[in-house]
C-alpha cells in the first residue's frame, strides 16, 4: 500500500566525498556526519571500508567509525566489499553495511576487481558473517539504467543481479542510476523487471544527476511504488570509476518536492541548507543544490 513515509538514505560522507582529490580532514567529516544527525535524517551512509590504495579519500574510515557521535534512532552504515572491509567494520562497531554489485560486467571489473558472478560469491560471505553478527546489510546495484564502459545494460541484467542479492539476505535494495543516464523511460522498463522478484518495499533508489533527470526519476519511483531514495546534501557525490558521474541528487532538492507532495521525511529543510553550505565552504565550491542556492538567496 502507499503511504506517505518516505525514507532518505543519506549518502554523502561516502558517495559525496569519495571522488574528492583533496584529502578532507578526518575531523572536518566527524563534524559534517554529526551535523547532518541533527537534522532528522534516519540514514546517514558514514565512509566506506574498501582499499585506501584505490580510494584514499576513505582510509580514514576506522577512525570516523569511532569519532563520531552516534545520534539515538539514526543508523550509520557503511560499505564493506569484501570479509577484510567487513572485519574491520565490526572491530569499530558498525551495526549496518552495505555490499556493492553491478549489472554490468565491465563496471563490476573496474569497481570492484571481479566478475559479477565472483562479487556474488564473496556478498554471500559478507553477508552470512553479518548475520552472525547480528548486522543489517544493504544490497547496491550498480549501473542500472546504462554502463560508462558498455552502454545499455538491460532490466533482465538489473533483476537478475538484484535478484540474488535480495535472496542472499540485503534487506534492502538499492537501484543505482550510477552515472544518471536513465529518465522515466528506461526507469519503468527496469522497475517492472525488478519488481517480479525483489518487492517493490524493498527497493531504493540511487540517483546521479549528470544529466538532470533525477527529480523526474525519483518522482517517477514514487508512483510506482519506491519510497527509499538516496541522495546528498549539496549535491556532492561521484564514483571515480564511473567516468562522468557527477553528484548524486541533492537531498535539499529531494526534500523539498517531497514537501510539496506532502510527505513526510522528518528532515528540517533550512538545517540541512546549513549543512551543505558547511561542506561546500570546505570544498571550496558553491552548493550544487538549487533549492539551497534559492533558499541562500533569501
Ligand atoms: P582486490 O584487489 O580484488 O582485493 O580489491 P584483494 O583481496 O586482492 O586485495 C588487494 C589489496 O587491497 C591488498 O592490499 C588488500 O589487503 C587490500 P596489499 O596487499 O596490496 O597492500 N584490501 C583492502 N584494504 C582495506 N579494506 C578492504 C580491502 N580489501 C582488500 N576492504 C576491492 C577488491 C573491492 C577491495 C577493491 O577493488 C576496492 O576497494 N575497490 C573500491 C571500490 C569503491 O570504493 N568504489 C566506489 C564505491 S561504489 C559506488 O560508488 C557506487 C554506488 O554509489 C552506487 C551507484 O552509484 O551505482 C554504491
Ligand atoms: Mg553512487
Amino acid at each position: 500500500e502507499k503511504s506517505n513515509q518516505v525514507k532518505i538514505v543519506e549518502v554523502s560522507p561516502r558517495d559525496g566525498l569519495q571522488n574528492e582529490k583533496q584529502q578532507v580532514p578526518t575531523d572536518i567529516k566527524v563534524s559534517f556526519i554529526n551535523k547532518l544527525s541533527k537534522t532528522g535524517l534516519k540514514v546517514i551512509e558514514a565512509t566506506s571500508f574498501v582499499s585506501p590504495k584505490l580510494v584514499p579519500q576513505m582510509a580514514d574510515c576506522s577512525e570516523i567509525m569511532t569519532k563520531i557521535t552516534r545520534e539515538p534512532g539514526v543508523n550509520y552504515p557503511v560499505l564493506t566489499p569484501n570479509l577484510k572491509g567487513l572485519e574491520k567494520a565490526i572491530s569499530v562497531g558498525v551495526k549496518e553495511v552495505a555490499i556493492f554489485g553491478a549489472a554490468s560486467e565491465k563496471f563490476s571489473q573496474a569497481n570492484i576487481n571481479c566478475s559479477i558472478k565472483d562479487s556474488l560469491s564473496r556478498f554471500r560471505e559478507v553477508v552470512e558473517r553479518s548475520n552472525l553478527a547480528g548486522i543489517s546489510v544493504r544490497g547496491y546495484v550498480s549501473c542500472v539504467l546504462g554502463c560508462p564502459y558498455q552502454g545499455e545494460v538491460s532490466p533482465e541484467a538489473v533483476a537478475e543481479v538484484a535478484e540474488e542479492m535480495y535472496k542472499m539476505g540485503c534487506y534492502e535494495i538499492s537501484l543505482g542510476d550510477t552515472i544518471g543516464v536513465g529518465t522515466p523511460g528506461s526507469l519503468i522498463k527496469m522497475l517492472a523487471a525488478v519488481r517480479k522478484v525483489v518487492p517493490i518495499e524493498r527497493s531504493a533508489l540511487h540517483c546521479h544527476d549528470t544529466y538532470g533527470q533525477a527529480l523526474a526519476n525519483i518522482y517517477c519511483a514514487l508512483e510506482h511504488g519506491i519510497r527509499v531514495f538516496d541522495s546528498s546534501v549539496a549535491g556532492l557525490g561521484g564514483c571515480p570509476f564511473a567516468k562522468g558521474a557527477t553528484g548524486n541528487v541533492a537531498t535539499e532538492d529531494v526534500i523539498y518536492m517531497f514537501q510539496g507532495l506532502g510527505f513526510h521525511t522528518g528532515v528540517n529543510l533550512i538545517d540541512l541548507v546549513h549543512v551543505g553550505n558547511y561542506i561546500s565552504q570546505h570544498l571550496g565550491r558553491p552548493n550544487r543544490s538549487k533549492v539551497a542556492v534559492a533558499l541562500n538567496a533569501k
